[in-house]
Formats: structure tokens, sequence, C-alpha cells
């Protein structure tokens, strides 16, 4: 190698593991396995160590102790089920629906209560078990039934205690939020600019981050701080919440103090009034109040929602604005086609950020708002990254400011633009040919959450500007050749690069349907479709009302799906990814049992001694395809418990056999051969 291929090698080596690294440890997406990343590091630190003239202070090989290092630990935590379900609580941002609140609760409970009153901690969720008053485990909120295991981090957090003190229970379970002071946020970011990192958007992001990072070293640094809420009833036996908590605070756990027990709305109302104004003296970030009823025989009168307890709720205090002007509008258009208008501000600082950006979300919502140019606007931050702008301050506007004119054509390709009735915002309809849509599908396609294929933006917009690729199918055309002619590729990055599309092809059902962008399927929707009609044959076959069975999906999503199907270029495009290898069905996923249902199709109605996701992939594990509906091709309807009489009817006019669950078992090879490995059992739970 020479003097020059290596300089030039050393940078890209150090480009490609910098910008994993940020993927990794801020974005949480790391685009290359441990190994890889490894594989590469080792080629630096040889390639550092055969010309020291290349040496740098600032290589990733030197950062030790920093976001570069990856640290012993494994990639992902290990998954563990909550004893009880982490559930949230009913939000309400108005007053009045506090004043429903408690007035449901006297109604219901008709005698006197008292409420205990406490601040909302805005963090991520944390629930923490201890047993004879050691830590034993950590969990984050997850989905709510599974968490992460962050045991070893949260051991990092300063004030969780490791050992508790007093009469402490033998075992019990608290819940709690991880928060990252202002001052520790302030100080991470102004490393991570430092470092030329990407800062994190709030301090719920940080906390969030942080307690996800996968060296409790590093989690150790990062200044996190807990505060603790909620001891599942379940767990301990106390009179009352506000008690429990005390008794917390006794054994050494750290509970806020700032809580207050109300005996009506007016000294809740008080409680809420006070905060509103004080919480900006607090070192952390809070974002309302939860009013819970105090007694614990109440809470288990009023009991829980299927998300929330009916005991409790969160009042929201309205987001901090920030006043800026208006310098320009810019014009985005996303995959799908529709045109999103994007101010550009005077950079303004809100809520511990400075914003420069913000949603004009659609035309009407332009009109609504009464925006003219230059206007002096309000912009909130919502729940999402990008704020959004919420009035204009007319007192400032510019006489004669013009209202800004939303384009007819698209700013991209130039196509007029077009909405339908029902739809709030502009499309350019140029599917096939518009380039930002076409770039933005095959981002969404090669997206970590769906095909996770080795190409970010720079990638796409090379292959697309060069003509190699238009559709998805395209991508695994590339050739070697075609790959190393890339400005800035080397035989290596092909390799990988291919290496991740051959990866791709293992990439299960649901996430192939999510890739290929169908509006109105998300991540959720697609698993749900995927696992309901098990294979593409079924879902192109089914019809609007077939689609609208599976649960999550309404008319307007059926619809959508359906009308997909029947574009003759996605059906070809879906052929060529067939060709290429691509999972069209939950069949070939994992290990096959036995062939015992080969030719069948099933339709499942009821439930089962295993869950129905559980049945349909023991169906298709066995050979058999999963079906919605009953037609005349359904060889028989498994029905379990409380069956759908629609469907039971259906199968008499029809004459398809219906059978019971253990007349459906006895189908399948000896229970014993169909759980015959650990393995299959736990690929099933998969499920
Ligand atoms: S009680 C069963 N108390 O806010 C309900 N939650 O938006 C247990 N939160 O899920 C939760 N401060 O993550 C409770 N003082 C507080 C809280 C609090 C913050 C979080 C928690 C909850 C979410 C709901």
């Amino acid at each position: 190698m020479t003097r020059e291929e290596a300089n030039s090698r050393i940078a890209e080596l150090r480009s490609i593991l910098e910008e994993n690294a940020r993927l990794y440890y801020v974005e949480n997406s790391p685009r290359m396995s441990d190994y890889e990343y490894d594989q590469l590091m080792h080629e630096l630190e040889a390639l550092e160590a055969d010309f020291p003239e290349f040496a740098s202070p600032d290589s990733p090989t030197r950062k030790v102790g920093s976001d570069l290092e990856t640290g012993a630990v494994s990639r992902e935590f290990v998954q563990r089920p909550h004893r009880y379900p982490m559930l949230s609580l009913g939000n309400t941002y108005s007053i009045s629906e506090v004043e429903e609140f408690s007035a449901r609760a006297d109604k219901t409970l008709n005698t006197s209560f008292t409420y205990c009153c406490e601040l909302k901690f805005d963090g991520t969720a944390i629930c923490l078990t201890y047993r004879h008053g050691r830590l034993v485990q950590a969990l984050t909120r997850g989905d709510g039934v599974v968490g992460d295991d962050v045991t070893e981090n949260a051991r990092r957090i300063a004030n969780i205690p490791q050992q508790l003190h007093g009469d402490y229970p033998e075992e019990f379970e608290i819940r709690g939020e991880v928060l990252m002071p202002y001052a520790a946020f302030d100080h991470l970011n102004e490393l991570r600019v430092l470092d030329d990192e990407q800062p994190f958007a709030n301090p719920r992001n940080a906390a969030s981050g942080s307690l996800k990072l996968l060296n409790p070293d590093e989690v150790a640094q990062r200044g996190l701080w807990c505060t603790l809420y909620h001891i599942p009833a379940q767990s301990i036996d106390f009179e009352s919440h506000d008690q429990a908590l005390t008794a917390a605070a006794s054994w050494g756990l750290p509970v806020s103090t700032d809580r207050r027990i109300c005996r009506n709305i007016d000294e809740i109302k008080a409680f809420i009034d006070h905060w509103d104004v004080e919480r900006k003296n607090l070192p952390y970030a809070t974002d309302g109040v939860v009013i819970k009823i105090n007694e614990m025989a109440y809470q288990r009168m009023l009991g829980y929602t299927a998300k929330s307890p009916r005991w409790a709720v969160a009042y929201k205090f309205k987001a901090e604005q920030a006043l800026t002007p208006i310098l320009s509008i810019d014009y985005q258009v996303g995959r799908t086609g529709a045109v999103t208008p994007v101010a550009n501000l005077e950079p303004v600082l809100l809520s511990g950020t400075i914003v420069k950006r913000a949603t004009l979300v659609n035309e009407d919502q332009i009109r609504a708002l009464d925006i003219h140019e230059g206007d002096y606007v309000y912009v909130e931050k919502g729940g999402e990254i990008i704020p959004k702008i919420t009035a204009v301050e007319l007192s400032r506007r510019r006489p004669g400011a013009p209202v800004p004119g939303f384009p007819t054509v698209c700013p991209d390709c130039g196509t007029p633009l077009v909405r339908q009735e029902d739809e709030a915002k502009w499309f350019c309809p140029n599917s096939d040919g518009c380039p930002m849509q076409i770039k933005g599908e095959l981002l969404h396609f090669t997206g970590r959450k769906a095909m996770d294929i080795l190409a970010g933006e720079a990638t796409v917009d090379q292959l697309y500007n060069l003509g190699f690729v238009r559709t998805p199918a395209d991508l695994y055309d590339l050739t070697l050749r075609q790959l190393t002619s890339l400005e800035g590729w080397k035989e290596k990055s092909a390799i990988r690069f291919r290496t991740s599309l051959d990866k791709s092809k293992s990439v299960p059902f649901e996430r192939v349907l999510f890739a290929l962008g169908i509006r109105y399927v998300g991540e959720t929707t697609a698993k749900t479709v995927a696992r309901h009609f098990g294979s593409i044959d079924a879902l192109i076959a089914a019809g609007e009302d077939d689609l609208k069975e599976v649960p999550d999906v309404g008319d307007v999503c059926a619809r959508s799906i359906y009308e997909y199907f029947r574009d003759e270029r996605h059906l070809l495009e879906i052929e060529r990814l067939k060709a290429h290898g691509l999972q069209f069905s939950l069949e070939h996923q994992g290990g096959a049992l036995s062939n015992a249902l080969e030719g069948k199709t099933v339709v499942i109605s009821g439930t089962f001694s295993i869950s129905r996701d559980d049945m349909k992939a023991l169906i298709e594990k066995h050979g058999g395809k999963n079906s919605g509906s009953i037609s005349g091709k359904t060889s028989f309807l498994l029905a379990g418990n409380k069956p759908g009489p629609e469907k039971l009817k259906k199968c008499e006019e029809l004459n398809v056999p219906v059978l019971s669950e253990e007349a459906f078992m006895a189908l399948l090879p000896e229970s014993a051969d169909t759980f015959a490995s650990e393995e299959s059992v736990e690929q099933l739970s998969l499920f």
C-alpha cells in the first residue's frame, strides 16, 4: 500500500467509525455489528502503526472512555417481562378535565378521600426491584409489558441506593423516572458540540439515551438522577400512596418531597398554580402535575382502564413559547409526495435549545394562522423534535407584508401539485418521476427499521444521480463494478454494502412489508397485517373487507393497501424482489417443525390455550398457510373459545370443516416432537 492509499483509507475508516459511533450512541441505531466495527477499528490501528506520520490525537483509535468506546458489554439489552404492566397516565391540559376527574371520583367513591398531588417529572421511566434490601433489577418501560434490563446502568446512577436500610419489605418493586438535570444536560451538550457530535434535543432524550448506553462507566459520567413515585399496590401493602412514599424514603430511596395532600379541587388548583411558576426554579425538567387518589382502598375501587389507572390523572403544563421572525419558507416533498411547508426562523432559545426551523404543517395551517411574510411568530415544542408555530404576533407585522403563495408545482420536479378533497396536504402526483419522492422511498426501504441496508442519504443520492437505482429492486442488481465506480468507494466499501444487501434477504416479512412504503402502513400495522395474512400472495388476494378485519386497519388504510396492490408496477417490483430472495411470507422464517399442514389454508377464530399470534406461527411452522377469511379454498376453520358466529355460519354454507384446538393438535406430530428442541419453543415465543 502506498502512502497516499494509506492516507485516504485512514481518512475513510475514521469517518466510517465516527459516523457509526454517532448512529450508535446518539441515535441508538448502529448500522454495523460489533464485529464489523471492531474489524475496521483494528484495520485503522494497523494502518496508523505502519504510517505513524498520519496518526492524529482525535483518531477514533485514541478516544478512550468516550462515545467511541464500545465497551465489553453486548450491544443489546436483555428484555425481561414486567411483573405488573407499566401503564401510563391519562393526560390533560385543561383544568376543567381535572375538575371532571375529581367529580367522577367523588361520584364513584361517594365518601371523603384525599388526593396526593405530585410533580410530573419529564425523563424516562424506570422500574426497580429490591430483594432483601438490595437492588436486583432495573427495567425500562419498553412496551409496558417487556422492558430492557438496564440494571448495571442503574447501579451507576448516583442517587439510586444499592442497599436499603430500615424496615424494608423482603421484596418489592418501585417505579419512577430517570432524569438528566439541566446542568448535566448543558455540560453534556457542550462536550458534544466540541467533539463535533450532534447535541441531544432535550433533557428527556438525553436521559433515555444515556440510560441505554452500553458502557456503565459512561452512564456514571452522565450525571443522571432518579426520582421514585409509585409502588405497585400488588407489591406492598400500605394504607395510602403517601405513606408508601414516606416509607420508601425512610429506606433510603429517592422520593420527591414536592408533593402535597389535597382535599378538594381548589387545593389541587392551588398546587398546580404554584408549580406552574415554581417549576422554573427546579434543577430538572417537569411537564405537569400528577393527581392521584391517595387511599389505596379507593384506588382499588376505581381500578384501571386498559391503558391507565382511573385513580390518577396528569395535568400537563402548556409548553414554553418563544417569539421570533420567519426568515423564509421551504416546501419539502416527502416520500409519499406530500408537500410540507417549513419555516426558517431567526434562531431562538426555547426550553434550553436553539430553534431554527419550525413546521407550518400544510396550506390550511398557514391560512388558519394568517401567516404573512416576515411575521413574528410564537414557536412551541410539541411531542416532536421539530417545533410548531402556534400563533402570529400581529402587533409586529410589517405594513403591507404579503401572504406567502403556496407553490402550485412541485418544488423538486415541477409537476403541478394536486390536492384531494379529503386530504389536508398538497401532493406531487409524479410518484415515479419525482426525484425527492423516489429518493425518499429508497431511503425508507434501506432504513434501519425496514431492510437495514447500508445506504444513507449520501449513498442513495449518488446511486440515484448516476441513474443506477430507481426502485428498491435495482439495489439488488448493482454490480461490484458499478459500486466501485462511485466516488469515494473502494472495493471494501462495495463489499460491505453488498453484504448488507445479502443480509437484508433474511429480514422478516413484516419488515419487508413495512419497507415497501405503502401509505398508512407503519411498523405496527405492517406487523399485524403480515401476521394476519401470512404471505404477500394472501395479502395481494385480499379484498378491502378482508383487510378491514385486521385489528388497527381502518377504512383508509384498507383502501390504501388494496389500491397499492392493484398497481401493476408494484406487483412487478414485488416479483423482482421475490426473485432476489426477500422474505415475502412468514412460512419460511425460523425453523420449520413439520410439513403436517402442507397445502392447507387455515382460518383461526376465537381464543386458544396459546396466543392467536403463536397459533398462527404454529400453523406456519407446520407448513400451513393462514388466511383471514373463509372461502372455498379454506381447508378448515380452527375454532377456539368463542369463535366468530359469522365465520361458523360461512363454514356451514361452504361446507368447510371446523376443528377444535384439540382435534387440530392431533393433526400435528406428537407434541413431544412439536416442541422437540428448546430452540423451537423459544422461536415460537418470539411471535
Ligand atoms: S405515576 C400507574 N407519578 O409520566 C401509573 N408517573 O405520562 C404510574 N411520570 O408513565 C405512574 N411523573 O413515566 C406517576 N409523579 C409521577 C410521575 C409519573 C412522571 C411519568 C410516568 C408515567 C408518565 C405518564
